[in-house]
């Protein structure tokens, strides 16, 4: 028996032949969006397990679940309940065949050592379709919740000693010391390596100037925030992104956007449900805590920009793809052409909202050109690893 499954995906699913790739966000907690209605998603293994299936077999590049400690609010308020992002893509990586399975990790919660660890042996797990979010924290009460010593301005100089850390563990074939800042380690080793050659991926999503720096330093896949989806500005933001990345470090990386999909009969109508999930059964506190985090002074903050935030928070920041199959093919058609690489959705209630994207949105995307069809079902990792046992 070999250790790896030679049917395997041998290129990593986010280096696959789609013009346009898709990923989904959030099914590990209570998704995105900032809604007391009960079509809100709760996470459980048993559910979302289901819904990893019909990703996998949709042909989706990226299921990628966020890491939160604290709720924002109190303790029992719902966005406060989250699977482990690596736990539960060890699962995920077990029973999917074709996605790559992310886990979102906290640079200032988890040792680099332990985070290459579970990594790699997620890695392994999944054939070698693992890849790393790395985030650094912006909610102080999370990260007040562990104590130490959260300092905001420095949380980017304590992640480069962070992610050199992880790279080194996962590339260099023998222990090594680390004199740090940060960290000082002695004899740092780490077997068996990641299966992916030379690493598996690393995503982030940092937006200030400081975290689109370390992306373009060290990620694969860096997510934006789009505050203005006219295609000039898309188009721009791609640019300039790309161009820093290729100029100051001399590396390609993908830029990715997510979004909140709402399908209806027409974008007006996708509106309107957006308005009831989070207005009239809106979480107000959340979001008002959410945006208060975003904006420093409500006080002096201009009406119209309040509402924006408020709005970006009750949703969850992505882009809105409102209406029927053809409104949403054609927003990602634009987001596509403006050199966008990848889309990660998110809905209110994942199930429906996926069924009806991958009957309708799908076939419209292959139609253009921007995805082929979902590759061949080639079984679980759990399940090829039963038959070989059993051969
Ligand atoms: C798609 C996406 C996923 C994110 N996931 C998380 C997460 O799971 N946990 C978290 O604390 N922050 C998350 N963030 C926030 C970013 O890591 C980052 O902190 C934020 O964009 C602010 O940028 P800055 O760190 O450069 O200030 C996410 C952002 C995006 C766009």
């Amino acid at each position: 028996m070999t250790s790896h499954d030679p049917a395997a995906p041998r290129v990593h699913p986010l280096f696959g032949p789609n013009k346009l790739k898709l990923g989904v966000f959030g099914m590990n907690g209570s998704g995105t969006v900032m809604t007391k209605h009960p079509d809100r998603h709760t996470p459980s293994w048993a559910y979302t397990s289901q819904l990893g299936q019909m990703i996998d077999q949709a042909g989706f590049e990226a299921i990628v679940p966020y890491s939160r400690w604290h709720a924002f609010g109190d303790a029992h308020h719902f966005s406060g309940q989250v699977l482990d992002p690596f736990v539960w893509a060890g699962a995920l990586g077990a029973t999917t065949s074709n996605p790559s399975v992310f886990s979102t990790v906290h640079t200032t919660t988890t040792h680099p050592i332990v985070a290459a660890k579970q990594g790699a042996t997620i890695d392994d797990i999944s054939n070698g379709r693992f890849t790393l979010n790395v985030v650094c924290g912006w909610f102080m009460p999370e990260m007040e919740m562990f104590g130490g010593d959260f300092d905001p301005d420095r949380r980017y100089d304590h992640a480069e000693e962070w992610i050199t850390i992880i790279k080194k563990l996962w590339t260099e074939p023998d222990g090594f010391d680390f004199d740090g800042e940060f960290f000082q380690l002695k004899d740092a080793m780490l077997a068996p390596k990641p299966a992916s050659s030379p690493m598996p991926p690393i995503m982030n999503a940092g937006s200030s100037g400081r975290g689109r720096d370390f992306a373009a330093k060290h990620a694969d896949v860096a997510f934006i925030m789009i505050p203005d989806p006219s295609p000039e500005a898309v188009s721009a933001q791609v640019k300039s992104y790309k161009e820093y990345a290729r100029e100051k470090y001399g590396r390609d990386i993908q830029v990715w956007a997510h979004s909140l999909v709402i399908q209806r009969e027409d974008a007006a109508a996708g509106r309107a449900a957006f308005d009831y999930y989070t207005d009239t059964h809106g979480d107000h506190e959340a979001i008002d805590l959410f945006a208060s985090f975003q904006i420093q002074n409500h006080a002096q903050t201009a009406p119209e920009i309040l509402r924006a935030v408020r709005e970006a928070a009750a949703g969850g920041g992505g882009v809105h793809l409102f209406g029927n199959a053809q409104d949403i093919a054609d927003r990602l058609t634009m987001l596509s052409d403006a050199g966008v690489d990848g889309v990660l959705t998110t809905f209110v209630d994942f199930e429906s909202g996926l069924r009806e994207f991958n009957e309708t949105v799908l076939p419209l995307l292959e139609q253009r050109g921007l995805r082929g069809p979902a590759p061949e079902f080639i079984g679980t990792a759990a399940g090829r690893a039963t038959e070989q046992a059993s051969a």
